[in-house]
């Protein structure tokens, strides 16, 4: 039985389950349970955990998933380089759905989310300017690429708060400040990663063309899951493939974000 994992996966809509033979692992954590069950097995030499973001049964809508649960979690057990699939509609006509976009940035326009572990105790703050891993932005674009994905390197993710879709003035707006995508759950995932000193990578899957791109009446939830589940196949044969490209030892800053910083509690793992 394998217990402990050093790669995490959170799921995103449609993306329920990845590893076939794998332990069901009950985890409670500080911040309350987790989105579902952290499912954990091996993908060749590695091993690696899986959250729904969701929960299976997609019960968490994007402002109330439990962001610092499924964190903790996954570095309870070990981890320290996390994958992170998702839906995103595109803002820009050249990138379709059925594309694939490795962001370098993100842009938070959520509100009222709990974003920090480091909210008594002492003050914290942590280096964001770069909000993702480079090892792990490199191995998703070459594997996506190898894999005949027309897949972007880079680009600006900005992040709602849901759970309505942006109006097309937003959308707009968004586009014409050069942002590339547009999602729900990408934030704050990034920065409380960050705050456990893990590896964060975006993998996302363009579903849809936003309300400010497309001239229709804009972008439905049913058409995003209905669009992702006829991916999520390929989307898991790709996090697999990526999973398998990690390096086994991490050379990116990631590990060394909190150096330095005093915490107030012991991180977990
Ligand atoms: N997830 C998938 N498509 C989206 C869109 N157009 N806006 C926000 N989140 C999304």
């Amino acid at each position: 039985m394998v217990n402990r994992a050093d790669i995490g996966v959170i799921g995103g809509s449609g993306f329920y389950s990845l590893l076939d033979d794998a332990t069901e692992i009950e985890i409670s954590t500080p911040y309350g349970p987790p989105s579902d069950v952290v499912t954990v097995g091996r993908i060749g030499s590695r091993s690696v955990a899986f959250v729904p973001r969701h929960g299976r049964d997609h019960r968490f809508p994007p402002h109330r998933i439990p962001y610092r649960a499924n964190l903790w979690a996954l570095r309870s057990l070990g981890v320290r380089q996390v994958l992170a699939p998702s839906a995103v509609g595109s803002l820009r006509a050249e990138i379709g759905p059925g594309a694939l976009v490795v962001p370098d940035q993100l842009v938070d326009r959520t509100s009222g989310r709990v974003q920090t572990y480091y909210d008594e105790g002492g003050v914290v703050h942590v280096a964001f300017a770069d909000p993702y891993c480079p090892v792990g932005r490199s191995a998703a674009v070459t594997v996506a690429g190898a894999s005949g994905w027309e897949v972007s390197d880079g680009g600006t993710l900005v992040v709602i708060e849901g759970p309505r879709f942006s109006t097309r003035a937003e959308s707009r707006w968004f586009g014409a400040n050069g942002w590339s995508i547009v999602g729900m759950t990408a934030f704050p995932e990034a920065v409380l990663a960050r705050e456990l000193a893990l590896c964060y990578t975006s993998v996302s899957l363009v579903t849809d063309h936003d309300a400010g791109v497309e001239a229709g009446e804009g972008v439905t939830h049913e058409e995003v899951l209905a669009f992702f589940g006829t991916n999520v196949a390929r989307m898991r044969s790709l996090i697999v493939d990526v999973v398998a490209a990690l390096p086994d030892e991490r050379s990116c800053p990631c590990g060394s974000a909190l150096d330095g910083l005093k915490l107030p509690f012991e991180l977990p793992g």
